[in-house]
Order: structure tokens, then sequence, then C-alpha cells
């Protein structure tokens, strides 16, 4: 079986996305990204670190806002408007889980979609879902991109995906039909797992459950993806997949970590850039036409 390295990859889409960022500078736009924290969640701060860092990496100037957990959904909301206005900012993200008071939907939906680099308005989303999008969801892009550049074909491939999640399963299905693969998205009532699992030449899991894929769900030969994270009661972090079933029966397989997860990233780089350069176009047909 053949690992593939997500951490490498990513490396190399950054210092590609790094030159993109230069270019701007050029034309005389600074690619820039917001994240909104609300609250002190300890795995959202771990994820708004690294993403800060990987800006800061590449050239992309970022902004953490940090604010109370008390916040009101009002406040919250005229914080994003006022963001969503401001020329200089290209990328805006609200990291969530949000505290219970506050309804994700409503304020996820108030980013304005040219910055919306974490796909999750409906319009992108609708967008994404027809094969219409710029901005792609950051994991599932994550996923296609690490397949294309281990020089998995899609087209015509049995996929399964364990999750149905709205941040990973749904618009991954919906990317990888766009694709040409033949896409079974199973969950918590799926009947027969196991079996369904066993037909796919990918197999996919973003579950959210450690030891969950195990070598009966594995066709011999498949690529398996791994998008799980999860924490051992010993504090280590593993996957969905029992790492020693995909080595004795994939062909290709993601670890976890320094599969998926960097991808993640280097995806909401490139979302920070394309939104950057919807920005600069813009700002070349105001000059243009004065
Ligand atoms: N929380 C966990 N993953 C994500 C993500 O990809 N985006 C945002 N905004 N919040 C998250």
């Amino acid at each position: 079986m053949e690992i593939i390295n997500g951490k490498k990859i990513a490396k190399e889409i950054k210092s590609d996305l790094a030159k993109e960022v230069e270019q701007l500078k050029r034309l005389g736009v600074n690619p820039a990204l917001t994240v909104i924290l609300v609250g002190n969640d300890s795995a959202s701060e771990i994820y708004v670190r690294s993403k800060a860092k990987a800006c800061a990496e590449i050239g992309i100037s970022s902004n953490i806002l940090r604010l109370s957990k008390k916040i009101e959904q009002k406040e919250l909301i005229n914080l994003i408007s006022r963001i969503n206005q401001d020329a200089k900012i290209h990328g805006l993200l609200v990291q969530l889980p949000l505290p219970d008071h506050l309804d994700e939907d409503v304020v996820v939906q108030s980013v304005a979609l040219e910055k919306d680099v974490d796909c999750f308005c409906a319009e992108n989303v609708g967008r994404m879902f027809f094969g219409k999008g710029e901005i792609l969801s950051c994991t599932p892009a994550g996923v296609v991109e690490l397949l294309r550049r281990s020089g998995v074909g899609i087209a015509g491939k049995d996929v399964v995906i364990i999750g149905r999640s709205r941040v990973v399963g749904r618009p991954l299905a919906a990317m990888l039909i766009n694709l040409n693969a033949t896409v079974t998205v199973c969950h918590k009532q799926t009947k027969n797992l196991s079996e369904k699992c066993a037909q796919a030449d990918i197999l996919i899991s973003a579950a959210g459950q450690a030891g969950l894929v195990i070598e009966e769900m594995i066709k011999p030969g498949a690529v398996v993806i791994d998008v799980g994270i999860n924490r051992t009661k010993e504090g280590k972090v593993v996957g969905d997949v029992v790492w020693s079933a995909a080595e004795r029966r994939a062909s290709l397989a993601t670890p976890v970590p320094r599969g998926v997860g960097p991808m993640t990233i280097a995806m909401l780089l490139k979302n920070t850039i394309i939104a950057a350069n919807i920005a600069a176009k813009k700002l070349n047909k105001k000059q243009v036409t004065k």
C-alpha cells in the first residue's frame, strides 16, 4: 500500500499559492482573511491559529476577531455586515460551532457571497452542487485534489462516502458526481454498511468514529480516504480507519494526521485567493470605467 502524503501535497499547493499572492500584491491587492471566533472553545482556538499560521506562510494577512461567548446575535451580524463592506478584507469565516444562543444558519448566511471562503452560504452551496462554483467547500475540495494529485481517476468509479454532514459528506458527494463518479452516501441508518463499503473503488470515511472502518469493509486494491479526526483516551489523534486494515487491503490510503487535514487549510487559502481575485477584477473594472 502507498501512503498519500497530504502534508507534502498541501505544501506543494501552498508554494504555488504563494506565487499567486505575490502577483496579486503587484496589482495592489493584499489578500486578507478575517476569522471570527466566538467564545473560547479549545479545539476552535487550535483550528483558527493554524489557519492564521498558514495564511502567514504564504503572505496572506489574517486577523482573528475573538468575541465574547455572550455576544448577541444582532451585534455579531452587524459586525459581519461591516466586514462585508470592507473592501480590504477578501475572505471572512465564522468558526463553528457557535454558542447555543446564536443561530448558526442565520450567522453563516450573513457573510457576503464573494467573501464566503468556507462555502457555507446557500447560493455558493447551490453553485457548487451544480459544478458552477468558483469557491468550493474546503475539505471536499481537498479530498478531490488529493485524489487528482495522486493520479487516482474519479470518472466511472464507485465511491462510497460514510457521513452526510454539511461540511464533508454532502458537498463531497456533489463534487464527485460532477466528476462522473457513482456515489453512495452512507450514514447511521444505512443497512449493510460493510457490504456497501466493500464495493467501493474509493472509500471515504467522514464519520468521526475511531475504528469504524475495518478490513472487511475495504475492497482489495481500493483507495481509502480518511477524513475522521478523533482523539483517543490516551490523547492520540486518529482517523476512522483501522490503519493496519488499510495497509493490508488498500492500494493507496491517507493517514491521520498528515492526510486530509493539511489539505483543508490549503483549500481555505486557495478560496481566499479566489476571493481576492474577485475583488481585484472589480477594482480593475472600476478603474477602467472611471
Ligand atoms: N469548525 C470546524 N471545521 C470548520 C470549518 O471548516 N469552518 C468553520 N468555519 N468552522 C469549522
